[in-house]
């Protein structure tokens, strides 16, 4: 049993109801700050990790989204102060790629950046090449003119999960089905704000179809809109439109755990071992950066964004000999096979304070 798992079945022994919903537990299994995943500094991630991302693939991905931040920072007509913010920035190495690419470009460069432990890190790969605020509101009197980026953050918040009953969408909550194990069990929805979001899910799906509510995503989006800079928000995760989480054959809900790169749905075992991880609602998220006042200026498959951006790189490699090493970074990122279909970007323009 794992430490976490320990303190979970005494957490839910105090409870009146023995259980709590899942969304609480994948909050305890990701950031408690001993026993989460994430919690007591960033784990590896790529070959020695437990899953890849497109940062790990190697440092293009950083190259390409340098270009794109030039390219916003020549569009504003280069401002004083422009500023590239990251949130989710884990180890730093997207930081260091973008930054070296950068080529000595006078941009400042922030990190949104909550746990302690992870600005260590942070701090020891990048110096003083970068700045911190721990979250976005903090950036009050931050900067003006800004390009934000974000790899994979959106898909590690913690989601509820609810289900669909034949009558009724419920809530799943955990409870302790034995001294080792956890199991889920459906109730009443917990709160007026996911009662809001079960209202827009349709009902006429089998009894057992299970999907995620990522509330906290919404709460992030409001945030991005009112934060204190103007410019560009790029968002790269993998994720579905709406209709793509009702078919049948995602009746189970997106939420997996990985592990040594194995991926599976037993989401309750070797709490605060694995990483839990949902795919995100594009639909939903872009509808609700547009309540507060984001527009939206692209959203593809992230082999398209990238290749559009890599596209002077790969015109330059005419009659040239290609360098192997890019060439197959370039391809897991945009491949549809790899990465390229299952990864979306979402590129939103954003005022002044929206
Ligand atoms: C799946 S990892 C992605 C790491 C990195 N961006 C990459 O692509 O390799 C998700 C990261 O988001 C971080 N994270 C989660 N919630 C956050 C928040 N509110 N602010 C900043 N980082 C957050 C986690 O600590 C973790 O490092």
């Amino acid at each position: 049993m794992t430490r976490l798992a320990t303190l979970l079945q005494t957490q839910l022994s105090t409870l009146p109801l023995g259980r709590m919903p899942f969304a609480q537990v994948m909050e305890m299994a990701l950031y408690h700050p001993e026993h989460g995943y994430y919690g007591p500094g960033p784990r590896r991630i790529g070959r020695q990790g437990d899953f890849f991302t497109s940062v790990s693939v190697g440092p293009l991905f950083g190259r390409l989204l340098a270009r794109q931040a030039v390219a916003e920072w020549q569009a504003q007509e280069k401002p004083d102060g422009f500023t590239i913010i990251e949130q989710g920035a884990h180890d730093g190495q997207l930081a260091e790629d973008i930054l070296n690419a950068l080529n000595e470009k006078p941009m400042r460069y922030v990190i949104v950046e909550p746990n302690p432990r992870h600005q260590e890190a942070q701090r020891h790969r990048l110096g003083s090449r970068v700045e911190w605020v721990e979250s976005l509101s903090a950036l009050q009197t931050g900067p003006k003119h800004a390009f934000f980026l974000c790899n994979e953050l959106p898909d590690a918040f913690p989601v509820h999960l609810v289900r669909w009953n034949g009558e009724s969408w419920q809530e799943l909550f955990v409870e302790t089905a034995d001294a080792e194990t956890f199991l889920l069990v459906p109730g009443e929805l917990t709160s007026p704000a996911l009662a809001a979001e079960v209202a827009r899910l349709p009902t006429d799906l089998d009894p057992g179809h299970t999907l995620e509510i990522n509330l906290t995503m919404l709460d992030w989006a409001r945030e991005l809109a009112r934060a204190a800079f103007q410019g560009v928000i790029f968002i790269a995760d993998y994720g579905l439109d709406e209709d793509e989480f009702f078919v049948d054959s995602r009746a189970s809900g997106t939420i997996r755990r990985y592990h040594q790169h194995q991926m599976d749905g037993r989401v309750l075992e070797d709490l605060g071992e694995c990483d839990l991880t949902t795919h995100i609602n594009f639909t939903r998220l872009i509808e609700e950066t547009a309540l507060h006042g984001l527009t939206q200026r692209e959203y593809d498959l992230q082999g398209r964004v990238l290749g559009r951006l890599a596209m002077p790189w790969l015109q330059s490699l005419e009659g040239s000999p290609p360098d192997a090493a890019t060439l197959r970074q370039f391809q897991s990122l945009t491949h549809p096979a790899m990465m390229g279909r299952s990864f979306r970007c979402l590129i939103l323009e954003k005022p002044a304070r929206a």
